[in-house]
């Protein structure tokens, strides 16, 4: 068939990585795409500082990019809000099928992106927008939908739990650790959406949304971050056979009268020395799901990185392949149960 074609917006450290397995696996993926996926152009803010990319492909002009006639898919690796909603909804609008990695533009306007998707018969997927590597969005809005989930928690920022386990391994500071973790490359320049919460609790708006099929926005979610942290919590901790991680937890929750509403937070929490999450160290994320059928599910893995996260962009273009090739669409936003967030200090 006619090839799918790839506007890949932002090449910086998964954007490089997408590039080139797009360019060492182009076989392999079209065999199993049932199609060839070319790249058909990179917007870049820079294209001087890309000399390893061929010139051809390379332009500033995303907003052109993304509409133009010979692109079918825009893969957004750039980051942030704005500019970017403009972009893809630009794209939706002009049909094309949207990959993203973006959890904090779907964290808050995910509604407005599935709406214009589904004007346009157009895709939308963001396997990459949580837990990096780790097949968990696809399970949620697919391979549960027949089952009823009940919580959703886990470590879903490796920046974090980086430091947390580096504490608890050393006995450092917070602020010596971040520091140290700044100096080897595990957090970054500017870590305050890491350390503060906001990283995770976007993860979390999105993973509270698709279990519960609802919609629950960034801003919604109580968060916490680990600045408060101290050495000494981490001391008393251990006295007590426990330890502290970053949770996000996403929880359905059922009042005395029977109303249906959902708990979603981040925050710190002290967890027993034997629970597996207390085991999961470095960078790693893990999410424990909770179903009425299924029961208890564990996801563990590479939460961040250029070829981890890069695996869930490339899954994500093959199913947009697929489903081109098969004439229809992937999973549409299944937001019908308008459950209210809970407040915090109900739960
Ligand atoms: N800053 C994020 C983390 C990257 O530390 O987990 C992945 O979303």
């Amino acid at each position: 068939g006619r090839p799918l074609r790839v506007a890949l917006l932002g090449c910086g450290t998964v954007g490089s990585e997408v590039a080139r397995l797009l360019g060492e696996q182009a076989a392999e993926l079209a065999a199993r795409a049932g199609t060839p996926v070319e790249l058909a152009g990179i917007a870049v803010r820079r294209p001087d500082k890309h000399p390893e990319l061929p010139p051809g492909l390379l332009t500033e002009d995303a907003a052109g990019l993304v509409v133009r006639d010979d692109v079918d898919v825009v893969v957004e690796l750039v980051g942030g809000i704005e500019p970017v909603r403009g972009w893809l909804l630009a794209a939706l609008n002009a049909g094309k099928s949207v990959v993203t990695a973006n959890k904090a533009l779907l964290a808050e306007h995910s509604a407005q992106l599935f709406e214009a998707a589904d004007a346009a018969g157009a895709d939308l997927y963001f396997e990459a927008a949580v837990a990096g590597a780790i097949p968990l969005l696809r399970p949620l809005r697919e391979s549960l939908a027949g089952d009823r989930i009940t919580r959703v928690m886990g470590i879903v920022n490796g920046t974090t739990n980086y430091i947390l386990s580096a504490m608890d391994a050393t006995g450092a500071g917070y602020a010596e650790t971040l520091d140290e973790a700044s100096r080897l490359g595990y957090a970054e320049a500017d870590p305050t959406a890491d350390v503060d919460g906001y990283d995770a609790a976007s993860k979390a708006a999105i993973l509270a949304s698709l279990a519960f099929h609802t919609r629950v926005t960034a801003s919604e979610v109580h968060r916490e971050g680990i600045g408060a942290v101290t050495a000494s919590d981490l001391v008393a901790a251990r006295v007590l056979g426990r330890t502290v991680k970053l949770l996000a937890i996403c929880e359905r929750v059922i009042d005395d009268d029977g109303a249906e509403s959902v708990s979603a937070r981040v925050h710190p929490v002290m967890i027993p020395r034997g629970h597996q999450l207390a085991g999961v160290g470095g960078a790693f994320n893990a999410v424990y799901v909770e179903a009425d059928a299924a029961g208890e599910l564990m996801f563990y893995g590479q939460g961040a990185g250029g070829s981890p996260t890069a695996s869930a962009v490339l899954g994500d273009l093959v199913a947009v392949a697929r489903n081109r090739v098969a004439g229809g669409r992937g999973p549409r936003e299944s937001a019908h149960a308008a459950l209210p967030v809970r407040p915090m200090g109900q739960t």
